[in-house]
């Protein structure tokens, strides 16, 4: 087994039991995606690939030491016998993508922009709808409610811990994403799924009774 499949088999282990959008088909799909990205942008296959497998390991939203599953990720990529240079590199990925409310940094090199990428489509299109609802359902938060305002400018704190709406999360980050693809693919996929969502939008609001603003 080369060191990709030994990871593989050591992330499947970890998240098959995930059930708030992390589970391990998220990993593959986005690892599938990722890899067909780098390829267009001649990025470092190897680095893409670890890196998109890893990168919900020690997740904010799935561990409760962040800082302890970061370490279990590098020791596992010692285990394995990565470089240092390789190692650094998929670390300096794996903690820099993440959205967390618009609060996240700019991600430094072509590797991390294509599985930031890769990583920001599977949370658009269909899937990024069914992911969406069931983060909700996960989180005891309702389908919608007019009563409460879609955030804008919310700290990562607000951003996880205050009550929002599935239908809300829509305009507080998916339809956000398609301005911030990083690579030329990224970007034509995003358009797609971002054009589905709106139908989608626009048939929920007729079925509510409501007009969408
Ligand atoms: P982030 O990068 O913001 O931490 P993730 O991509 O890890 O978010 O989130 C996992 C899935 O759950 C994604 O499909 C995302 O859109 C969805 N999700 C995240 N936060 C919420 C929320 N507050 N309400 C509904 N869905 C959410
Ligand atoms: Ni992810």
């Amino acid at each position: 087994m080369d060191k990709i499949e030994q990871t593989e088999r050591w992330v499947k282990d970890k998240l098959v039991n995930e059930t708030t959008g992390h589970d391990w088909y998220h990993i593959v799909r986005v690892t599938n995606i990722a890899k067909e990205i780098a390829e267009q942008e001649g990025a470092n296959l190897f680095i893409v690939t670890m890196a998109a497998l890893l990168h919900d390991v020690a997740d904010d939203k799935i561990v409760d030491d962040e800082t302890a599953a970061l370490q279990e990720i590098v020791d596992w990529l010692h285990t394995i016998e990565v470089s240092e240079e390789a190692i650094h590199h998929i670390m300096e990925i794996i903690q820099t993508i993440s959205f967390k409310g618009g609060t996240g940094k700019k991600v430094q090199t072509l590797e991390a922009q294509v599985v930031q990428d890769a990583d920001r489509l599977d949370a658009l299109g269909a899937i990024g709808i069914a992911r969406t609802f069931q983060y909700s359902g996960a989180k005891g938060q309702a389908i919608y409610d007019p009563t409460i305002q879609p955030r804008t400018n919310m700290t990562l704190a607000q951003y996880r811990n205050e009550k929002s709406s599935a239908i809300n999360h829509f305009y507080e980050k998916l339809l956000l994403l398609k301005e911030t693809m990083n690579t030329v693919e990224g970007k034509r996929i995003a358009t797609q799924r971002h054009h589905f969502m709106e139908q989608f939008l626009a048939q929920f609001f007729e079925e509510w009774g409501m007009k969408q603003e």
